[in-house]
């Protein structure tokens, strides 16, 4: 604050404490003459109403006596006597950096537990696992659906069925969320034909089954042009995230159009890098609460997840 605006601050609380006080202190002691009859002789209403004399209340003297010195004791401990910062050296700047302060101390206990413990055996209801649904709730939720059994719509991966395209240790998982991950699938349409292409994905949509082997023509393809990413067997290569082809689970559907769109057409699911936007311990801590939602194998919400989808405020409902 400049010296002429302190200086004009403190100019009108001196002047406006000053009326009100001497007007206290005068109320106090002025004396009102009065008539023989005790009231000051004015009278009102044609003479209905005279006007009588009496002393302040003792309540109201008292208590506006602790305003002035509250007012008083308030300028000299507390900013706002212009300038003057108060002897407290009290500041909303201050304050504001202790609770940071505190609040990342806070913080940072929570997270001293990802230290000491993995992060596949932090149980659910640990501060940290909280900590890390609430993050998922904010930032992985629109994708991945709000119990993160995924959506096949964005071919965002079920993150709590306990199966990993790129690998399901702590450190890889950690890696994912931080750094994004591009899984590519080449189409496979005009290199396959129409008759390679129905033969492929009836193929893969028996692999796991004894049918598969009597598929001759399917088996064939499928080991010159998808083995390489997708394995002999079918069963995904996490270095490609190459996902398995033999179980019952799909990014893009497993009906049998949505399996061939995506050998004709090809796929890329895109998962976003989060660093930067979320640090590292944060990243580790929505990794924790995967873990230990997973323990609990929820599968009912997708439904839901599908409908939210479908509402016109796509994301603004997360
Ligand atoms: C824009 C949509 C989107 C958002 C937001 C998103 N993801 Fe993903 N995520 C994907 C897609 C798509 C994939 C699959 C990538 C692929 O196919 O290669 C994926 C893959 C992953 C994987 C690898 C899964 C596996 O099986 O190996 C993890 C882990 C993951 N996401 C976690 C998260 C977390 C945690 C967040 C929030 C911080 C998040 N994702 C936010 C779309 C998203
Ligand atoms: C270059 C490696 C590569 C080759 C070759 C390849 N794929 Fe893929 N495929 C992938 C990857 C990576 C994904 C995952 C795409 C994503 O994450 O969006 C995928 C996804 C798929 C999917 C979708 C799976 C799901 O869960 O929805 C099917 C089906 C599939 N591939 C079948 C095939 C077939 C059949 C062939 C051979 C004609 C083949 N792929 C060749 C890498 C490959």
């Amino acid at each position: 604050m400049s010296p002429f605006w302190s200086g004009w601050v403190i100019f009108l609380i001196v002047l406006n404490l000053g009326i009100a006080l001497f007007l206290f202190v005068w109320a106090q002691r002025m004396k009102i003459p009065t008539q023989p009859d005790g009231t000051t002789g004015h009278a009102w209403a044609h003479g209905v109403l005279r006007e009588g004399v009496r002393r302040l209340p003792l309540w109201w003297v008292i208590l506006s006596a602790a305003g002035f010195v509250f007012a008083m004791v308030y300028l000299v401990l507390y900013p706002g006597f212009g300038g003057f910062g108060g002897v407290l050296g009290w500041t909303s700047a201050g304050e504001h950096e202790r609770e940071a302060a505190e609040n990342a101390a806070r913080l940072e206990q929570v997270f001293a537990v990802l230290d000491e413990m993995k992060l596949d055996q932090v149980p659910s209801g640990h501060p940290v696992a909280r900590l890390g649904r609430q993050l998922y709730l904010d930032n992985c939720a629109a994708c991945h659906g709000t119990d993160a059994t995924g959506r096949t719509a964005l071919g965002a991966p079920n993150l709590v069925d306990g199966k990993w395209l790129y690998g399901g240790d702590p450190d890889t998982v950690v890696k994912s969320i931080l750094d994004g991950r591009r899984g590519t699938m080449p189409p496979w349409g005009e290199a396959l034909g129409r008759d390679g292409l129905v033969q492929v994905t009836s193929y893969v949509l028996a692999l796991g089954t004894p049918a598969a082997e009597t598929m001759t023509e399917g088996k064939a393809r499928f080991e010159t042009t998808c083995a390489a990413c997708h394995g002999l067997d079918g069963k995904g290569n996490p270095a490609l995230g190459a996902p398995d082809l033999t179980d019952e689970d799909w990014l893009y559907g497993g009906d049998f159009a949505s399996v061939m769109a995506s050998i004709r057409d090809g796929r890329s699911g895109q998962m976003p890098a989060w660093r930067g936007r979320l640090s590292e311990q944060e990243a580790r801590a929505v990794a924790a609460w995967l873990y230990a939602r997973g323990e609990k194998k929820p599968l009912a919400r997708r439904v839901a997840d599908e409908t939210i989808a479908a509402a016109p405020s796509e994301g603004a409902a997360y």
